[in-house]
């Protein structure tokens, strides 16, 4: 019996289908590299822009093929896309080849469903869960070891979809996080770890007693081994002080900070309610580059948040050019079912977005050869 999984989207989904592989293999499958020869086949997907969900449905609709050479096929969706209700049910509307149709908290319950799928098809969606601790995970990436250290968001920026589908900020316990960096050292296969969360500098603000995320990356640092640290991602609104300092001490820290603007203007990062102004971006930039003078800063943007004028969109242009980013992502908005912007008013249309984020990629590209 073999298994494929195929992961859309970021870090922490690579990491969660690390997750589901563990499960699989638990269940006795072993990993196959063609969907051809797969009897379980996992799409976890990703909700973040149209376009990922987009994909996925293409790629679900060819697997119908495959079900109808081999019925006993199983096929199952999960990830982000599929926490929304919306989605969910389309999926299992639009794909009856589609046994199994679960949600990001249902996780923990997968090898319970693939069991069960001899008794049906099955749509479940738990609408809340606890962060799981210590569980196995089949490393996929290398000398590469992720390390989730919190799920979910608090923030709500408008444009988001993730505080919907990935629920409030929960931390794990500092201690479990040291165990499995211990036992991750011990196997003496990674040389670099890296900590996911969605916004990494609220770590252990949930925790009882508190912890604080540059506590944890010192306690990190503190474990003896040779590896090398690092993490994504960081709210510029909570980067504090204490973790500029940790980071520019402690070796074995990369000298990487992702800090995502997605605006240069003051009025669309309101209305993002990003919670932070253009001027104090810019402050803690000085302020890294003061204390690590080798950072690399890298970014991402959003063009075409609803009403952004060409005016702002130029202040987008001129924060770039001022930073002179490491790398930069840049992204066309995308309005995104029940968050607070895709009801505004004011709408950017497609062709204005597109130019603008191609015109992004092209000074992004420019200052790229200017600094080499
Ligand atoms: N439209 C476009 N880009 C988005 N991002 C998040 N939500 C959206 C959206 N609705 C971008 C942000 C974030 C990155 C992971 O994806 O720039 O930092
Ligand atoms: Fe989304 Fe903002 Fe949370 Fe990042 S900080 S996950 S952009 S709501």
């Amino acid at each position: 019996m073999k298994y494929i999984i195929v992961t859309y989207g970021c870090q922490m989904n690579v990491h969660e289908s690390e997750k589901l592989a563990a499960i699989c293999e638990k269940m006795g499958y072993e990993l196959t590299e063609s969907r051809d020869d797969a009897d379980l086949i996992v799409f976890n997907t990703c909700a973040i822009r149209e376009g990922a969900e987009d994909r996925v449905f293409g790629n679900i609709g060819a697997l119908k093929k495959l079900k109808k050479k081999k019925p006993s096929l199983i096929i199952a969706v999960c990830g982000c896309a599929t926490q929304k209700e919306s989605t969910a049910s389309y999926i299992y509307r639009t794909f009856p080849f589609v046994d199994i149709v679960i949600g990001t908290f249902n996780l923990p319950l997968f090898e319970q469903y693939v069991l069960s799928v001899k008794n049906g098809r099955q749509m479940k969606l738990l609408s809340e869960g606890d962060i799981d601790e210590n569980i196995p995970y089949k490393r996929t990436s290398g000398d590469n070891a992720w390390v989730n250290i919190m799920q979910g968001c608090n923030n709500f920026c408008t444009y988001c979809i993730v505080p919907y589908v990935k629920g409030r900020e929960k931390s794990r316990k500092e201690e479990n996080i040291l165990n499995e960096i211990k036992s991750i050292i011990s196997e003496g296969k990674y040389k670099k770890i890296t900590l996911l969360g969605q916004n990494v500098n609220s770590y252990g603000k949930d925790l009882i007693p508190q912890v604080s995320f540059a506590k944890l990356l010192s306690d990190i640092c503190a474990l003896e081994g040779d590896f090398k640290l690092t993490f994504m991602t960081s709210h510029p609104k909570d980067l504090t002080d204490d973790v500029i300092d940790v980071i520019a001490n402690e070796d074995k820290i990369l000298k990487d900070i992702h800090l995502p603007a997605q605006s240069g203007n003051n009025r669309i990062l309101n209305l993002m309610n990003r919670r932070y102004t253009r001027e104090k971006y810019l402050d803690i930039i000085h302020k890294i580059r003061q204390k690590i003078p080798d950072a690399r800063i890298t970014s991402d943007f959003i063009v075409g948040f609803p009403t952004e004028t060409e005016e702002e969109f130029l202040d987008t242009k001129k924060l770039v050019e001022e930073v002179k980013f490491a790398g930069i992502f840049a992204f066309m908005y995308s309005p995104r079912e029940g968050t607070v912007a895709s009801k505004m008013d004011g709408q950017v249309p497609q062709d204005v977005k597109q130019r603008r984020v191609n015109e992004l990629l092209a000074l992004e590209k420019e200052i790229q050869k200017r600094l080499k």
